[in-house]
């Protein structure tokens, strides 16, 4: 297990939006109002990037299809088509003045 930083916590801010790339991995590090979340980047229906949905509350919502997501825990909430897995979250690591995410080497 690793820590990566991700940001430094005096940049972030509500609507804070930021890809972040590690290694395979495409992450998005959001944080609306005083809520911060790490997702992946892309929907899990058919891959359109997040970084441009509506955020709504605690969901996200893609705007391709409206599928919308449970940006806390990536929950499947609404889908228009074939229902598709949950978006993967990330829980966020703080070290220091840094915000990072730990994930296997
Ligand atoms: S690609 Fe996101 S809802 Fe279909």
């Amino acid at each position: 297990m690793r820590f990566f930083p991700l940001e430094k916590l005096i940049n972030l801010h509500d609507g804070y939006t930021a890809n972040i790339k590690i290694d395979h991995l495409s992450l998005l590090l959001l944080q609306r109002g005083e809520e911060r979340y790490l997702i992946e980047s892309h929907c899990p229906h058919r891959n359109h990037p997040l970084d441009v949905a509506l955020i709504d509350g605690k969901a996200i919502e893609c705007p391709l299809h409206h599928y919308r997501f449970s940006l806390a825990s990536g929950e499947l909430l609404a889908a228009t088509e074939e229902p598709c897995r949950g978006l993967r979250t990330f829980e966020l690591v703080y070290e220091g003045n840094e915000v990072g995410v730990v994930l296997d080497d």
